[in-house]
């Protein structure tokens, strides 16, 4: 292929992507610089949240070698397909596609960043995601490819960026923050995720992490702090399980903190 047909192969599949994602009203990217801060936790339990505030939502694992939203989503076998098109799978009225649905289970993922950044771009531009108000991005950790070509084809409107209070997890994620900005992401904001343990037995408050250092961030790199969401015990059991904490226990402080974090969001959409 000479570079005129490799160009126009390439605005071909730019211009399919964008038909595809037309009718989505706001794409979400959610990344942080460090691993296992929670990501996928956050991903999942804030389009539940929205869904819930009646909100068409989906979520799209762009976590192609370590796809985790399927196990906290409790979605097993295979996806269909319709016309050519790949119809994602629903989990509490949330439209989900992940690699892990494409594969057989237990199956490792070893692919150079390219192949990666393919799959990405299959899941915008050949998904039938129909018309959604939020498309939520749950990306690998890191600042890898996938990143490059999730703010490129799927122009996301917003970046959430989860960090743990602890001092490492907070250098990560200035990391993450200074990314974004250099994308031009017009709405960054930041969680505090895995802040403070309510003890179950005595109710007393322990900062497993340390505690207030996301908020803090969030203010000296001038993006928005959305809130901090506790260690909930319970919540990482039923994870676990495939079901999450905000419909199984509306009244813990992990939900309400999810619920309130989904306020925020709506308001940055007002
Ligand atoms: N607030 C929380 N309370 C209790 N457990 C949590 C909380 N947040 C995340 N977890 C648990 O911590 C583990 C890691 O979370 P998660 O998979 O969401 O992180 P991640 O950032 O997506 O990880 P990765 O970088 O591997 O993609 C999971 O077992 C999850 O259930
Ligand atoms: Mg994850």
């Amino acid at each position: 292929m000479n570079n005129n047909e490799q160009k126009e192969k390439i605005e071909l599949e730019k211009k399919k992507i964008s038909d595809n994602i037309s009718q989505i009203k706001h794409c979400i990217v959610v990344f942080s610089g460090k691993g296992g801060v929670g990501k996928t936790t956050v991903s999942v339990n804030l389009a539940y949240g929205l869904q819930v505030h009646g909100f068409k939502t989906g979520i799209l694992d762009a976590d192609i070698t370590g796809p985790n939203v399927p196990k906290m989503t409790g979605l097993t076998g295979d996806v269909n397909t319709n016309d050519g098109k790949i119809l994602p799978q629903i989990s509490h009225g949330v439209k989900v596609i992940s690699m892990a649905n494409l594969l057989p289970a237990n199956q490792a993922i070893v692919w150079r960043g390219p192949m990666r950044s393919k799959m990405i771009n299959e899941f915008l531009g050949n998904v039938d995601w129909e018309s959604l108000d939020y498309l939520i991005a749950d990306l690998p950790p890191g600042t890898g490819d996938e990143i490059i070509t999730i703010v490129q084809n799927m122009k996301p409107d917003m970046a959430i960026i989860v960090s743990t209070p602890q001092e490492v997890s907070l250098i990560d994620s200035a990391r993450a923050i200074s990314m974004a900005k250099k994308m031009n992401i017009p709405k960054i904001a930041l969680i505090e995720n895995m802040s403070g343990l309510i003890c179950p037995e005595c109710g007393h408050r322990i900062d497993l992490f340390g505690s207030g250092g996301g908020k803090k961030q969030a203010e000296e790199m001038h993006v928005d702090f959305l809130g901090e969401i506790p260690i909930n015990l319970e919540a990482r059991e039923l994870a676990d399980q495939g079901k999450s904490i905000i419909f199984e226990n509306k009244e813990a402080d992990m939900s309400k903190a999810i619920f309130h974090i989904v306020r925020e969001i709506e308001k940055k959409y007002n």
